[in-house]
């Protein structure tokens, strides 16, 4: 008997979003072809839509963001959804109120949907199976885990520029270990059809077994793992989640494994350079690739919005779908 996903309603539609892990080909393709859609937003006179009007978005972040935040809640705007962006160091968790607390007095105020980001992985599972049956979740980044939306806004910057995955090769170097955008990248990659998926790192910050519970190909030599890629993506390194020495300097790192034109040089001329930010400029690359003909990077930020969009309104559109069931009636 298969376990039924958590992120999916009983007729296999998006409730919450949670991690790529069990989404199917189409489900990913229907975010990307309903964000795409939702790119034109940004050229209306009027930046905003109507689909959520009525709803209510609470952005809870219990760890830094600049882009996943704003485009998350200019993405709600967008929809005409209204918007509460809780400050973590002045709200009551500060003085020690449960996050299950913090969820049950927001759902009393008719939050429809929560977006988290939380040093701990799981967080937003615990929150899903925690939540209303009317309250949606969708996960802005947990620990090491999963930050599905930055996967989809990178899938929709690598389809606006190569559109067939079914014949990519694509080229992931850096901190691979603490890195939840590799994880939901490399799922979504792999789910959509990409057959080369490389991941390129010192052996200390690559995950035991990463080929074999990805689908992917592991380097350790930068040059090489780039040879004729199509989109070569490039992590930030994690300090903050490393618990030992994992690397000599960053000044040793970069002399390795940063993206220089010359290391560039062997993937294909049209290859496009993606990072999903922020950036340490010297680090994992340097400014001329970071500014270059070939960075997609501030495209990723722009795309972000739509992808944003698309999922909160899929997830907050799909509550009204269902008839509700008597449980979700009562607890109504
Ligand atoms: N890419 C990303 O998650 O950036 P922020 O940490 O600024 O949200």
């Amino acid at each position: 008997m298969t376990t039924p996903n958590p992120q999916l309603d009983a007729h296999g539609r998006l409730k919450h979003f949670l991690t790529i892990d069990g989404l199917s080909r189409e489900l990913l393709t229907e975010i990307l072809d309903q964000a795409e859609g939702f790119l034109g937003v940004a050229q209306q006179a009027v930046k905003k839509v109507p689909l959520c009007r009525g709803k209510v978005v609470a952005n809870l972040f219990f760890e830094t963001s600049t882009r996943t935040r704003t485009t998350f809640e200019l993405a709600a705007k967008r929809l005409s959804a209204d918007v509460l962006n809780l400050n973590i160091s002045t709200s009551s968790t500060a003085k020690g109120e449960t996050l299950l607390d913090t969820l049950r007095n927001l759902e009393a105020m008719h939050v429809d949907m929560f977006v988290v980001r939380h040093a701990e992985s799981g967080t937003a599972h615990f929150m899903a199976a925690h939540a209303a049956p009317h309250v949606s979740i969708v996960n802005a980044g947990d620990g090491r885990h999963a930050h599905p939306t930055q996967a989809m806004l990178d899938m929709l910057t690598i389809r606006r520029h190569k559109p067939d995955f079914d014949q990519l090769s694509v080229a992931i170097v850096g901190d691979i270990l603490h890195s939840r955008v590799a994880r939901s990248q490399m799922l979504a990659l792999r789910t959509l059809g990409v057959p080369d998926v490389r991941v390129i790192a010192p052996r200390t910050l690559l995950p035991t077994r990463v080929e074999e519970a990805f689908g992917v190909t592991a380097y350790h030599d930068l040059s090489e793992g780039v040879r004729d890629a199509d989109v070569v993506i490039m992590l930030r390194i994690q300090r903050e989640r490393m618990n030992s020495a994992l690397l000599p300097s960053e000044h040793e790192y970069f002399q390795l494994f940063g993206l220089t034109e010359e290391r560039l040089a062997t993937a294909k001329p049209e290859a496009i350079v993606m990072h999903p930010g922020p950036i340490n400029r010297g680090v994992e690359m340097d400014s001329q690739v970071a500014d270059g003909r070939r960075s997609v990077i501030l495209e990723q930020v722009t795309n972000g919005i739509a992808v944003r969009m698309a999922v909160m309104s899929m997830c907050l559109g799909n509550q009204h779908l269902g008839s509700p069931s008597q449980e979700e009636a009562t607890h109504a």
